[in-house]
């Protein structure tokens, strides 16, 4: 990570995590909108919605490309990282500004220990799969609903409004990705931060294409208010937005129900 003129540059895609609390904040859901519902996390991390969720009896499944590292070595990463995170907004105290930053490192702690103890303790249950957008692992509408936040939109090029210093995460990349995420899902797929990431954030370019790749898809879009600080919303609450995509017509899950999700999984 580094910075330029007051602006986050990221090399790579940080390892870091948000609870359970945050992630309702996020998505602008209640526990009640998750019960029945088997729900997918996609770039899960080492945030603690999948453990919290489970403890709570809730069908969730997380999905992240470093879950196929060991345990100690991806807990070490996000340790790393929410350092490395903490140290460079302290140096660019206008990028990105948050009502109560203690607070929000707090929880970025919470949640990478409540990670870490669940991870760890659940081994090959399959909870936490190994996989990477835009190919992931799963049936087709496998998940009733699909989350899927703090990868698409801010690791955008920095040319693009996102905070990457690279170009993996261009349209095509996303475009490929809300393919993927349509999917896997059955009925409703929630992707928060539809904005550019600067001094003054405003609807991130990649949106409309977005919300027309998932309208080919059969799906209905809307962009609905986020109560989430992320850093962004201080600066220009108005474009803190989720884009929620819900199939028309609810399809039934392909396997009818009973198969597992996951298709050739290593964890
Ligand atoms: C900033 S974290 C976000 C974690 C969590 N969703 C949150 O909002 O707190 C981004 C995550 O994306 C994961 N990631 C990187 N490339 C990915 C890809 N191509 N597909 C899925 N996840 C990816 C990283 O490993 C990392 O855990």
């Amino acid at each position: 990570m580094t910075e330029d003129a007051g602006r986050f540059r990221l090399r790579q895609v940080a390892f870091f995590g948000r609870t359970l609390d945050e992630y309702l904040e996020m998505f602008a859901l209640d526990l009640g909108a998750l019960r029945g519902r088997r729900v997918l996390d996609v770039a899960s991390g080492p945030g603690s919605f999948v453990a919290e969720c489970l403890a709570r009896g809730l069908d969730v499944t997380g999905c992240d490309p470093q879950y196929a590292r060991d345990a100690d070595a991806i807990v070490a990463q996000g340790r790393a990282d929410v350092d490395a995170c903490r140290e460079q907004i302290r140096r660019n105290p206008e990028s990105l500004q948050y009502a109560d930053i203690d607070a929000f490192y707090r929880a970025k702690h919470v949640a990478l220990d409540r990670f870490s103890a669940d991870f760890r303790s659940r081994g090959g249950e399959g909870r936490y799969v190994t996989g990477c957008l835009p190919a992931l692992p799963f049936a087709d509408r496998a998940f009733d609903l699909v989350l899927s936040a703090n990868l698409l939109m801010i690791y955008a090029p920095l040319a693009d409004g996102g905070m990457h210093d690279g170009f993996d995460f261009d349209l095509d990349f996303h475009l490929r990705a809300v393919t993927e995420l349509a999917r896997v899902a059955r009925h409703e797929v929630r992707i928060p931060g539809m904005h550019t990431w600067g001094r003054m954030p405003v609807s991130h370019p990649y949106c409309e294409p977005m919300m027309a790749q998932f309208e080919n898809a059969g799906y209905t879009v809307e962009l609905v208010a986020s109560r989430y600080d992320d850093g962004a919303s201080i600066l220009n609450p108005a474009s803190n937005r989720i884009l929620v995509a819900t199939r028309s017509a609810p399809a039934p899950r392909a396997d009818g129900g009973t198969a597992p999700a996951t298709v050739g999984v290593d964890r």
